[in-house]
Order: C-alpha cells, then sequence, then structure tokens
C-alpha cells in the first residue's frame, strides 16, 4: 500500500531562477525504508521538509495515505510524522524528559500517559530514566542527544518517520551503532522511514529502497541491487564508480537476488544464509564449498533460494564491466 506519494512536486526559492526541487515523481510503500541520497544542495531537506508540510510546493501534489496533505490542517498533518534531524535539534533549556514529551504535550496528553512515553522510549533508546530523564542536552554525548532526538520523534508513535541526516554529526563508532538500532526499531515497528544523507555506504546499509538525487531531480528511484548493477544514468554510474567490486557485492543482501520459494531440504551452515546476510557471503560460499544452491531463511523460516548459475553469470558481468572500465 502506497503511504506517501509525490505528483510532479516542484520547489522554488524566492529570488531563484532555478528549482531547488523539480518535478519529483515518487510513491513510498507502507512499512519501507526509503534512503534519499545526493550531494549538499541536491534538494534532499526541501523535499524531505515538503513532504512534513514545512515547506509548500511551488507546484505539484502530495499524497499521504491517499489524502491530498494540502487539504490537511498543516500542523495536524505534523504530528502525524515523527521528524528527526541533524544534531538531533533538542531544545537546549529543555531536560531530555521534557524535550521527549514537546509533541504529546501539543497533543495534550495527560500527564501520566506522557509520562508512561518517556520511559517507555528512555527504555527503548537504551538510557536509564532516573540517571537522564532531568539531564539537559549540554550533559549528554553527541551519540545520546541523537538517540533521544529520535525519541522525540517517535513520542506520538508516528506511522511516517523523516530523518534529515541524523547521524551526520556523531563519531563513526557511535554512527555504525545508531545505524543498527534504527534497522532494528524498524524491523520490530514496521514504520515507514524516508532517511537523507549524503552517505552512500549509509544508504546501502539502511535502505530497502534508494532515490539518488542531484540538482533538484530524482536521478533514480531503485533497490541498492538495481542501483548498483543497473544505473539508469551516467551520473548514478559515476556515483558508484569509486566503490570496489567486493564492497558492492557487501551492499547487497541475500534478499534481494534470491528467487522465492519455501522448500529448505537439508540445510545445514554451509548452505543456509539469512535474508540479511549479503552477496558477497554468498558469493564466498559459492567459491569455498562446492554446492549449487543456497538457501535464504527469515526468522529461521524458508524464504527463497539462489542458484549458482544465476550469481555467476551476475558476478561475471560484474567483473567484465569491471574490466572493460580499466581499458
Ligand atoms: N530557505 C532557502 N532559501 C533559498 N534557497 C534555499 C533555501 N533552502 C535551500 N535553498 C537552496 O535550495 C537548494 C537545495 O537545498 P537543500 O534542500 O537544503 O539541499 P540538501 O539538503 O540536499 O543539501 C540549494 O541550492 C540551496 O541553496
Ligand atoms: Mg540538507
Amino acid at each position: 500500500m502506497k503511504i506517501i506519494e509525490l505528483k510532479s512536486v516542484s520547489k522554488r526559492y524566492p529570488g531563484s531562477d532555478v528549482n531547488a526541487v523539480d518535478r519529483v515523481n515518487l510513491s513510498i510503500e507502507k512499512g519501507q525504508f526509503v534512503v534519499i541520497v545526493g550531494a549538499s544542495g541536491s534538494g534532499k531537506t526541501t523535499l524531505l521538509k515538503m513532504i512534513n508540510r514545512l515547506i509548500e510546493p511551488t507546484e505539484g501534489e502530495i499524497f499521504l495515505n491517499g489524502e491530498n496533505v494540502m487539504c490537511t490542517d498543516a500542523s495536524e498533518y505534523r504530528r502525524k510524522i515523527g521528524y528527526v534531524i541533524q544534531q538531533s535539534g533538542l531544545f537546549p533549556h529543555m531536560t531530555v524528559r521534557q524535550n521527549i514529551s514537546v509533541v504529546p504535550q501539543i497533543m495534550k496528553w495527560k500527564a501520566d500517559k506522557t509520562e508512561r512515553r518517556v520511559k517507555e522510549l528512555m527504555d527503548m533508546i537504551g538510557m536509564d530514566f532516573d540517571e537522564y530523564a532531568n539531564r539537559f542536552p549540554r550533559e549528554l554525548s553527541g551519540g545520546e542527544q541523537q538517540r533521544v532526538g529520535l525519541a522525540r520523534g517517535l513520542a506520538i508513535d508516528p506511522d511516517v518517520v523523516l530523518m534529515d541526516e541524523p547521524f551526520g554529526a556523531v563519531d563513526a563508532i557511535t554512527r555504525k551503532r545508531l545505524q543498527d538500532e534504527v534497522l532494528e526499531l524498524q524491523k520490530r515497528m514496521h514504520k515507514t522511514i524516508v532517511f537523507v544523507t549524503h552517505d552512500i555506504s549509509e544508504a546501502f546499509k539502511l535502505g530497502d529502497r534508494i532515490i539518488i538525487m542531484n540538482q533538484g531531480r530524482v536521478q533514480q528511484y531503485d533497490s541498492v541491487f538495481n542501483i548498483l548493477f543497473h544505473p539508469a544514468n551516467d551520473y548514478v554510474g559515476s556515483l558508484l564508480s569509486g566503490e570496489n567490486m567486493l564492497d558492492k557485492l557487501q551492499a547487497v543482501k541475500a534478499s534481494e537476488i534470491m528467487e522465492k520459494s519455501e522448500a529448505l531440504p537439508e540445510v545445514n551452515d554451509i548452505n543456509t544464509v539469512r535474508e540479511n546476510d549479503s552477496l558477497k557471503t554468498v558469493y564466498q560460499r559459492f567459491i569455498l564449498y562446492d554446492i549449487s544452491c543456497i538457501y535464504v531463511v527469515r526468522d529461521n523460516a524458508p524464504a527463497g533460494v539462489i542458484d549458482k548459475k544465476s550469481i555467476s553469470a551476475l558476478t561475471r558481468s560484474i567483473l567484465e564491466k569491471e574490466a572493460e572500465e580499466r581499458i
């Protein structure tokens, strides 16, 4: 089911003679993790803020659950959507508990309901209530601030969560941990997430679907696999040419390339992978052990199968393409 739909949406800022976002058409399915990636200035934030109605499009229409968002009250609408921004965007003069309670309070939740929700969210982000609830943002590390920002965005349990470079300001180790946590959260809560980043490896790690933007336009909206192996144009291709072959294989999940199948005969550690294991793992198994197919399991149940023939044709074509490019 489509949850968000944009129809030829453009934004031109006053005084500018180009569109910051230019005739964007896209639809996002409920429960998907969509990552928008592009260089600075490519229109990512403008696009996200239009979905959130913080910016009104100059042209085009946006639908949420099939309803034209321009026909709903802006502040009412915005509360249906969680918003998590760079450097957490916490209010410096408010404690952790007050920051997380901002939207519930606007929604006039009762105090005890808000308190329960704050506890629940702090538990979810792994921060001890007694220790952290009354601290101010300046008394937290960058990673902790970002976690609180996430909790605040999820406070009223919105169906859609928009995240604008949320991990841009934290160190690499914290970033990796936050990425893993967000993936885990999305799996558990089935949120629809639209996540903006300028980091292509972050995009590949997180996204089910990737939107590549350049100069306000969507260059390609596709699976990780297709972005890597079937780039829609030279721009997308050039963006990825720096990535080496094994990194590419690493970025593709087994679930993307399997044929759906519920057959699961004689499984063992060698011929079985999990849905999130990478194409690299699959490829290495074929090379190391002489097996003809690999089974993919999801939550311990059979989900699909990958045939050695299909993968060797694929990797052969990758290798050939790389060789051609080097000549
Ligand atoms: N409030 C604004 N007024 C005028 N121009 C803006 C404004 N915000 C962004 N822009 C311009 O719109 C383009 C897209 O910006 P933005 O959406 O912030 O890109 P990104 O998030 O990809 O870095 C840029 O050229 C930027 O300078
Ligand atoms: Mg931006």
